[in-house]
């Protein structure tokens, strides 16, 4: 059944954006090969799968895995179990991680597949050893509403099922327009009855009317904003993979508390979402602000100071192969000397 669910998934995902096409076509454009719109996909034909089948994946001194177009079994001796996967999650920027179903209920499979390098290995979170037998070394077992927020943020159009899981039915893998807008029924509606534009702009959601803290949380609704309560001056000193969840640094900055005014779209275009590595780019929108800061000139020693990031926005690796950019604007510590 779930196989089946994957390929409507594809072809609705294809079908994903074409109700704003029409009027937004550049938007539609853009959007549509973003990591965004690339971050789930169904297993068979995935790039994840034409990966695995090319390699002889096992624990050491336990399970072997041996991958289907659609499914993986988990071999020792006599003990088998064999589970469909239907889901790629990621593009591949690190990693990739298969879900799919055996008995009845989701797990997370043990083994990802790593970009750098590229070779299978254990997901994050899974115990390293060989497993107590062939269904756990699948993987680990999704509780419904675990799934739910799994696909939840990897999707559009996911609703709940009554035992709180995701209901792949309405689901349309990969981040496209609704997931930030929601629904543009009333919307396209509107513009169908010839409202005036001040009144049809109002029948859909725009995050970036928001103040920038709301705005910042709407995309930390996904990339993580800091816990309720949670009152970390320097968040990656706490917990240096927090650095993976640009909110919690970026909210914790003096740019973003001082300013009232800086969010996520300060710098980044929503629909593109691309990793430019262009920190002249991203100088310019420091500038915006900080030009006319006289001290600024005083206080960074240098010659020549069109590239702020390097300085002010490090590059961090919590972990091998991981690398992110602390988003805690700040004279980082190494350089405040
Ligand atoms: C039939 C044409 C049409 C279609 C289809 C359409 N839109 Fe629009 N959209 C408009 C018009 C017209 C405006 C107002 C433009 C302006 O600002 O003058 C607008 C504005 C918007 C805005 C800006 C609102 C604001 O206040 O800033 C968003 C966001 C948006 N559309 C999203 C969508 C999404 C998502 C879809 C698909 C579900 C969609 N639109 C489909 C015509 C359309
Ligand atoms: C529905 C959840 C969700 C929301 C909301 C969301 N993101 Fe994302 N974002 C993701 C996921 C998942 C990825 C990873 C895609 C991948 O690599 O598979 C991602 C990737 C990105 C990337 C590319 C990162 C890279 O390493 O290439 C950028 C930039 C980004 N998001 C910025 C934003 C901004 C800005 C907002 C708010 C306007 C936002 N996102 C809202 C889930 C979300
Ligand atoms: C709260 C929202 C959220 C949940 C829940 C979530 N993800 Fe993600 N995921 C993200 C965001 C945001 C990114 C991109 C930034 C990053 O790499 O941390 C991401 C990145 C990833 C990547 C790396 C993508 C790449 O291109 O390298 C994989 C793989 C992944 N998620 C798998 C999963 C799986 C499997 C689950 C459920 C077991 C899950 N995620 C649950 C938000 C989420
Ligand atoms: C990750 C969340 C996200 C996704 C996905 C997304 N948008 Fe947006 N969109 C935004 C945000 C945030 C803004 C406000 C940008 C700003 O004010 O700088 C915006 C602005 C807009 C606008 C008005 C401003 C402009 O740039 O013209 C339109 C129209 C729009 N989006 C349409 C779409 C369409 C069509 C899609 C799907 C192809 C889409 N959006 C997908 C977050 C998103
Ligand atoms: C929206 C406006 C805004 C933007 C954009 C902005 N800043 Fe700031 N920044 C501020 C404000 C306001 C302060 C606090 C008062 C001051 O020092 O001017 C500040 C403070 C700082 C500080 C001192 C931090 C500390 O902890 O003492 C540094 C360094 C800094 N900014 C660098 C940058 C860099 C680099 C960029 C671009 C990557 C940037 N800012 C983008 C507004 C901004
Ligand atoms: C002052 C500019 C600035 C702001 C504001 C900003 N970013 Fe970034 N972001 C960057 C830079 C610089 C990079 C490094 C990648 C590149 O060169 O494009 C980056 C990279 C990223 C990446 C890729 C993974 C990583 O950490 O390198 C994601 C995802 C991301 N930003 C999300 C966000 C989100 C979500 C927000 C809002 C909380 C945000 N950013 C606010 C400048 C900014
Ligand atoms: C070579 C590293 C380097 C580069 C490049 C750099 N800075 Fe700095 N910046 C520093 C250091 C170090 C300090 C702290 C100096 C001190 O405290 O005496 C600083 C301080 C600052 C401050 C805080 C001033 C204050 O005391 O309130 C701001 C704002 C700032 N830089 C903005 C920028 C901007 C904007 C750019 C890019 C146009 C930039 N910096 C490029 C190293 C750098």
């Amino acid at each position: 059944m779930t196989g089946r669910l994957s390929w409507l998934g594809l072809a609705c995902s294809l079908a994903a954006a074409q109700p704003c096409a029409e009027c937004h076509l550049d938007i539609v454009r853009r959007q549509e090969s973003s990591p965004h719109a690339r971050s789930l996909s169904p297993f068979p034909g995935s790039p994840m799968a034409s990966a695995l089948a090319g390699f002889r994946v096992a624990e050491k001194n336990g399970y072997q895995f041996e991958y289907g177009t659609r499914g993986v079994t988990a071999r020792r001796a006599e003990d088998s179990a064999t589970g469909t996967l239907d889901w790629a999650f990621g593009r591949g920027k690190y990693a990739m991680t298969a879900v799919g179903v055996f008995n009845g209920q989701f797990f997370e499979h043990r083994m990802s597949f790593y970009t750098q390098p590229k070779q299978p290995g254990i997901t994050p979170g899974h115990q390293y050893g060989v497993s107590r037998s062939a269904s756990t070394a699948l993987g680990l077992v999704e509780q419904p509403p675990q799934a739910f927020r799994c696909f939840n943020c990897h999707s559009t159009g996911l609703r709940k099922t009554p035992d709180g899981g995701p209901d792949l039915t309405t689901m349309t893998p990969g981040i496209h327009c609704e997931r930030c807008h929601g629904p543009g029924t009333a919307h396209i509606a509107a513009v169908r009855a010839k409202r005036p534009p001040a009144e049809v702009r109002k029948t859909i959601f725009n995050s970036g009317h928001l103040p920038a803290r709301a705005s910042v949380e709407v995309c930390g609704g996904c990339h993580r904003a800091p816990r309720p309560g949670q009152k970390a001056e320097a968040p990656e000193l706490d917990d240096p993979l927090s650095v993976r969840f640009q909110p919690v640094g970026l909210m914790a900055s003096r740019c973003f508390l001082e300013s009232g005014k800086l969010s996520c779209l300060t710098c980044h275009d929503p629909h593109a979402n691309e990793v430019r590595h262009e920190p002249a780019f991203y100088a310019g929108k420091c500038l915006g602000c900080h030009e006319h800061t006289a001290r600024v000139i005083v206080a960074c020693k240098r010659e020549q100071r069109q590239d702020c990031q390097p300085c002010h926005m490090p590059d961090a690796t919590p972990a091998p192969f991981l690398t992110f950019t602390d988003h805690r604007i700040r004279v980082a510590e190494a350089e405040a000397r």
